[in-house]
């Protein structure tokens, strides 16, 4: 081993900031489609895990600009572990000349929003007098700057709060949606942004709904504009949303989208707690996170069999943690998301907006920033969707290494193990233990002959080795599947659940059905394929920093080479 001289530590200093430039986590684009996965042009996954950035409201100007520096905005969104913005703009923008005319100052002026005129003088001055369309592509540069992929969104045609079933802006034919003038539209922001790399896909038009709506001309036009499109800008990813405010793609079961390109197209599709009314809080929710998963396969989820990709263009919830029905519906979807491995976007980034209903200054509580979009509203919810920021599984990550986690939607963790003699705990997923799930229904730490067990006291979970009897044994149980549920040896049922401290403990199966009182969520577990962590088990000890003691080696092997 050679010696540092002070020039190879000076030149090991010069080196430092290229080559943590060249580790920037910068995916080839264009993207593109490998059965149900995005993959860029390696072939690698690129799982979208994007937030939504509205700025499609009556100002027509990015939400948050009069608050923060878009370049500071840019780098929060990343900072919250978020690779992608599907980016909101309202049809007109790029069809009635006397709105894309129009300066940001301008547009603020005729709604009299003077206070935001002062704020993006302070804060973004360099597009006060630019047209609203320079102020969108001037969004979409500092995003491409700090490696942000955009998803450029029609998301209405008159600019407003979206969405309602009369509210013209619902289905092609409706009074601000005509199909030819959106056809126009499309055409004209796919060149605009053709050549820019960062935008990766285009959302053709959001939320289809109203009384207008029918299959047949779902397909009329929808195929019209993708091949438009795909004409304009051959290397964005077609987005194609179904109808019913995008909740129904079941018709595409039976008759494909007749498209001359492949490789691009992409679904999506919207899921909210409110999507089913009040049903969270008025069922029981194994019940109704049964009922609506099955529902969402049959409606959309049956299309990743299908070989297309499936894109959760709009989730969300109440921030604050007090909308039960949110809460509820929130642990059901993130389990039915880690383990379809979906990509998605959160609805939203957004803090507070400009105007919105007639109301200046709305706060968001919806959104992950905060009033100020300065801070972080409520970090305990990102941390919950961090574990899926990432991909399980797909091309290019290895499939010999696949094995489950178990993931704990409530918190957004993973089961782990800290040493052999400490109880099982929560830890982040991506040092989450790799289980293998048998046939006979043990859930063993790859690599070893250790299961988890209920332990026969009833309250704990610890691993053993003799995994035949019926404390070894785990079944997802009820509705929803999400139960893992053992019996111990005297026949006493039990579920694996959670306490305050994160340890894995067991405790008696709360609220299979019926009762809509009692919320399961901490019993709620999902068992995810995934090839993303550490191959075998975690290491706590080294071989040779064992006493040499007879037997040493028979039981290292017996422990799977790993403790
Ligand atoms: C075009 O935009 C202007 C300014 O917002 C608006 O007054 C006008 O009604 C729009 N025209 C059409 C045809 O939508
Ligand atoms: C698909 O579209 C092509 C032309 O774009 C047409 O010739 C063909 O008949 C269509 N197929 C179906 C099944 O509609
Ligand atoms: C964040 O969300 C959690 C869980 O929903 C909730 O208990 C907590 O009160 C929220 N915190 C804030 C600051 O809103
Ligand atoms: C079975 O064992 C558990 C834990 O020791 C105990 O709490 C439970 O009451 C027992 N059940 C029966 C039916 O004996």
């Amino acid at each position: 081993m050679g010696r540092f001289t002070s020039l190879s530590i000076l030149s090991l200093f010069l080196l430092f900031p290229i080559i943590t430039q060249h580790a920037k986590p910068a995916m080839s684009l264009p993207l593109s489609t490998n059965s149900r996965w995005i993959v860029d042009e390696e072939g690698q996954r690129v799982k979208l895990a994007c937030v939504n950035w509205v700025s499609h409201l009556e100002p027509v100007v990015a939400e948050g600009l009069s608050k923060q520096p878009m370049d500071m905005i840019a780098k929060r969104i990343v900072s919250m572990g978020f690779n992608c913005v599907r980016f909101t703009w309202p049809l007109f923008l790029v069809t009635n000349d006397s709105l894309a005319s129009l300066t940001v100052r301008q547009s603020f002026q005729r709604l009299g929003l003077l206070e935001s005129i002062a704020g993006i003088q302070a804060n973004n001055p360099s597009i006060i007098d630019v047209s609203l369309i320079k102020a969108y592509q001037a969004v979409v540069s500092s995003l491409g700057e700090n490696n942000v992929m955009v998803i450029l969104d029609n998301h209405i045609s008159k600019p407003g709060w979206c969405c309602s079933n009369f509210d013209g802006n619902g289905f092609f034919g409706d009074p601000y949606l005509n199909p030819d003038l959106w056809i126009t539209g499309l055409t004209r922001m796919a060149t605009l942004f053709s050549g820019v790399t960062n935008v990766v896909g285009m959302s053709l038009r959001n939320e289809l709904r109203g009384p207008k709506q029918n299959v047949n001309d779902w397909y009329r036009y929808m195929q019209k504009g993708a091949e438009a499109v795909h004409s304009a800008n051959p290397d964005v990813l077609v987005i194609l949303s179904g109808l019913n405010y995008d909740k129904d793609l079941s018709f595409i079961r039976n008759q494909p989208a007749n498209l001359t390109f492949a490789g691009k197209l992409v679904f999506e599709v919207h899921w909210y707690g409110f999507s089913d009314g009040q049903a969270w809080v008025t069922g029981n929710p194994n019940q109704i996170c049964g009922r609506v998963a099955k529902d969402m396969m049959r409606t959309s989820g049956f299309l990743l069999d299908q070989g297309y990709p499936l894109f959760v263009s709009e989730f969300g919830v109440d921030q604050r943690g007090t909308n039960v029905n949110d809460n509820r519906y929130l642990n059901c979807f993130l389990g039915v998301a880690a383990e379809l491995d979906l990509d998605w976007a959160l609805w939203t980034l957004v803090g507070s907006y400009y105007l919105r209903e007639g109301v200046v200054g709305l706060n968001e509580y919806y959104g992950v920033l905060d009033w100020n979009w300065c801070g972080i509203r409520n970090s305990s919810f990102l941390d919950r969707i961090s574990a899926l920021q990432s991909p399980f599984r797909g091309p290019g990550l290895s499939e010999t290494k696949l094995h489950k986690v178990i993931f704990h939607p409530s918190t957004g963790l993973c089961v782990q193990r800290k040493s052999l003699v400490d109880p099982l705990l929560l830890g982040a997923c991506t040092d989450s233990e790799a289980w293998s799930y048998s046939p006979q229904k043990t859930l063993v730490v790859k690599g070893t002959y250790f299961c988890l067990q209920a332990d026969e006291s009833g309250t704990l979970a610890k691993l053993g080795i003799f995994c035949s009897e019926s404390n070894s044994k785990w079944e997802m149980i009820a509705d929803s599947q999400m139960h893992l549920s053992s019996k111990l040896r005297n026949g006493t049922s039990i579920c694996l659940d959670v306490d305050s401290n994160n340890n894995i403990v067991t405790s008696s199966c709360k609220c299979l059905n019926k009762d809509n009182m009692c919320d399961p969520g901490s019993q709620w577990f999902k068992l995810v394929d995934s090839t993303r962590s550490r191959s075998g088990g975690k290491s706590f000890l080294h071989f040779d920093s064992i006493p040499d003691l007879p037997g040493k080696e028979f039981f290292w092997n017996l422990l799977g080479g790993s403790i």
